[in-house]
């Protein structure tokens, strides 16, 4: 199988969460509208629990359906989310991870004194792809080792930039995100 078709496979369950977010997200800000010792909000408007929830679970549930699809078609070479109790360590570590990294983005970018929606070169693109990378490798480190060889992170680094701005433009055009990036 095409190492590109693998490494967005083995990224959608930490895709998806993000654009779940941004198409369920609103009411209740995550830090309760709160502010920081410094003054400023802890994570802002842009980070609710109806978009971390909806992101999170719905990631998981994709995952669940790509393994599904995996394991009806062994012969297509499209890996597995691990299994058993694995599968539920690597789906929780890529979608809870990727919108953990999201929601500490914002925390630093508040104390970096930026508004909510302020762009930050590679941190916008990346958090969500470290967190789900630190979150899985703590829980699930053989899968993660296992699936995630060089090879395939280096794919990852370049494709996602490219992939985030492409799917943000289009959220932007439908009017779900109030920036293009
Ligand atoms: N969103 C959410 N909950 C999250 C992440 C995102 O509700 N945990 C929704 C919000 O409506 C948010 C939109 O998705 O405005 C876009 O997400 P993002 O670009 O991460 O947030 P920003 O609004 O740009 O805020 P920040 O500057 O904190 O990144
Ligand atoms: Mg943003």
């Amino acid at each position: 199988m095409n190492l590109l078709i693998i490494a967005i496979w083995l990224m959608l369950p930490a895709y998806l969460p993000n654009n779940l977010a941004v198409l369920f997200g609103g009411g209740k800000p995550l830090d309760f509208g709160k502010t920081f010792r410094d003054g400023r909000r802890i994570l802002g408007d842009g980070k609710t629990f109806r978009g971390t929830i909806a992101g999170a679970l719905g990631g998981m549930g994709a995952g669940l359906l790509l393994s599904a699809v995996a394991s009806t078609w062994p012969d297509r070479g499209l890996p597995q989310f691990g299994s058993g109790d694995e599968l539920l360590m690597v789906l929780m570590g890529l979608s809870l991870g990727a919108m953990a990294g999201d929601v500490i983005a914002s925390f630093f970018k508040r104390r970096m004194g930026m508004e909510r929606g302020a762009s930050l070169f590679l941190v916008d693109q990346l958090d969500f792809v470290l967190g789900s990378w630190a979150l899985t490798y703590l829980l699930a480190p053989r899968w993660f080792s296992q699936n995630f060889t060089p090879e395939i992170i280096l794919i990852v680094l370049i494709i996602t930039p490219i992939l985030h701005r492409a799917t943000n433009v289009i959220g932007y055009k439908i009017k779900a995100k109030k920036e293009p990036w």
